[in-house]
């Protein structure tokens, strides 16, 4: 069988995208991704393409059923294991079947824009998580970057922390991090709280500044 490469394609343009990754894409038959990974690479017109909806059971089952010779590749945004399919699809194949290409995660995009170090960062995500995946993040000194997704939107994540007792600290928020359409926007925990927008892109981190 063909090794299965699963690919992190980076936040969202091509231009954040490593040439090992170019690489794989280029030599596969089929692309597995969602509908906005895919849509980075419409211009391969010779591959075969699977939407996923992003559910590891469902790539599994895709990938059980791949030809013999079939080169197929899994792209996922940002890095595969931050978040991603990367460690339950690596938890449910063998060992030699697959091999994880990394991707610049939106995480290190985010830090980059601001000039701000990630080492001493807490990473959470309430992208299709319960906002009680915050608990605890008001003992927290360091910087917080926490991507957003569906209902728990920015507003609901600062209104979260502040009722959780964090402090009022400075913060950003970050869509469409590396595409022509990136938004980053200065704020604070309380105001936030209160910004009642329609909608927000897809794509949106919150990322807290350190306490100094
Ligand atoms: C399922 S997670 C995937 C994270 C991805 N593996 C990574 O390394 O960035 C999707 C969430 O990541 C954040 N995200 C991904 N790409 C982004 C971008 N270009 N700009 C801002 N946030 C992004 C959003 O919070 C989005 O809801």
């Amino acid at each position: 069988m063909e090794k299965i490469h699963i690919v992190g394609v980076g936040p969202g343009s091509r231009n954040y995208l490593l040439p090992i990754a170019l690489k794989a894409i280029e030599g596969s038959d089929t692309l597995l991704g969602s509908p906005r990974v895919l849509k980075m690479f419409s211009d391969m017109a010779d591959k075969k393409t699977v939407t996923l909806s992003g559910s590891p059971s469902e790539a599994l089952e895709i990938i059980s059923k791949r030809g013999r010779n079939e080169r197929l590749a899994v792209l996922v945004s940002g890095d595969p294991c931050f978040f991603s399919l990367g460690s339950s699809l690596a938890a449910s194949l063998p060992e030699d079947q697959y091999e994880i290409i990394p991707g610049l995660s939106s995480i290190s995009l985010a830090f980059s824009r601001l000039g701000i170090s990630w080492q001493e960062g807490t990473f959470v995500s309430v992208h299709g998580r319960p906002l009680d995946s915050l608990n605890g993040l008001q003992k927290e000194t360091g910087p917080i970057a926490i991507l957003t997704g569906g209902l728990n939107n920015p507003m609901e994540v600062a209104s979260k922390l502040l009722k959780i007792g964090a402090s009022d600290r400075k913060c950003w928020t970050m869509s469409n991090l590396g595409t022509d359409d990136e938004r980053v926007e200065s704020t604070n925990l309380s105001d936030l709280s209160e910004e009642d927008r329609s909608s927000w892109p897809s794509l949106t981190l919150v990322l807290l500044e350190p306490l100094s």
